[in-house]
């Protein structure tokens, strides 16, 4: 029986940690929907048309190093934008997340546009400060030399980017619940979760 959560939100809300938790508690599959764009993103870099990278892209694509830079994630919002490289992802995510035993799916336009019909959906969320905190602790923990402010300013300009775009914005669905993480630790997110989806179940 497939069964369909859709999480969506803003880079560094704390999606994909809820995400890999909820997955696990209910024995589901997961698929981080950002590695999709990531991975065009990176084939942009590397001097491929991203249509054309987003048209050819096989599986194998999204287990390759160096997707979670923040170079490649700013690459990946900019190809982001392009219908073109949306509509040749759209199948892969829809049929994964009708696979037979549920499916998880994180990004930005889960609920609102590839899975619309989605059993649960969450819109997880928090305040650009706190998300550039964390991604800027990341950064760090991995090796790269970087400051907080540079790190706020492109959260700033994803952020904008993805929410003004003209194809599937970042946005909540109508029938989403709202789940902000700037005051939560992650026991009290992921509960949050657990108990929204048991709530749709
Ligand atoms: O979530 P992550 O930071 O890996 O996403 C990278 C970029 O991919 C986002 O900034 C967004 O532009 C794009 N994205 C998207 N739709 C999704 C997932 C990611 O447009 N479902």
């Amino acid at each position: 029986m497939a069964f369909t959560i859709a999480i969506d939100g803003p880079a560094a809300a704390g999606k994909g940690t809820i995400s890999r938790a909820v997955a696990a508690h209910f024995g589901f599959a997961h698929l981080d929907t950002g590695l999709l764009y990531r991975a065009v993103g990176r084939k942009m870099l590397d001097g491929v048309e991203p249509i054309l990278a987003a048209q050819q892209l096989r599986p194998e694509d999204l287990g390759v190093d160096g997707l979670r830079t923040a170079a490649v994630g700013q690459a990946a919002s900019r190809v982001a934008v392009l219908p073109e490289v949306r509509a040749a992802l759209l199948d892969f995510q829809r049929a994964f997340a009708r696979r037979d035993g549920g499916a998880v799916l994180d990004g930005r336009d889960i609920g609102t546009v590839i899975c619309p019909e989605a059993e649960a959906k969450l819109f997880v969320t928090a305040s650009a400060e706190v998300r550039a905190r964390r991604r800027y602790e990341e950064l760090l923990a991995g090796g790269a030399v970087t400051d907080f402010e540079t790190v706020l300013a492109e959260t700033r300009e994803r952020d904008h980017r993805d929410a003004t775009r003209a194809d599937a914005p970042l946005k909540p669905a109508a029938d989403a619940l709202m789940i902000d993480t700037s005051e939560l630790d992650v026991e009290a997110a992921v509960a949050a979760a657990i108990s929204a989806v048991e709530a749709r179940s």
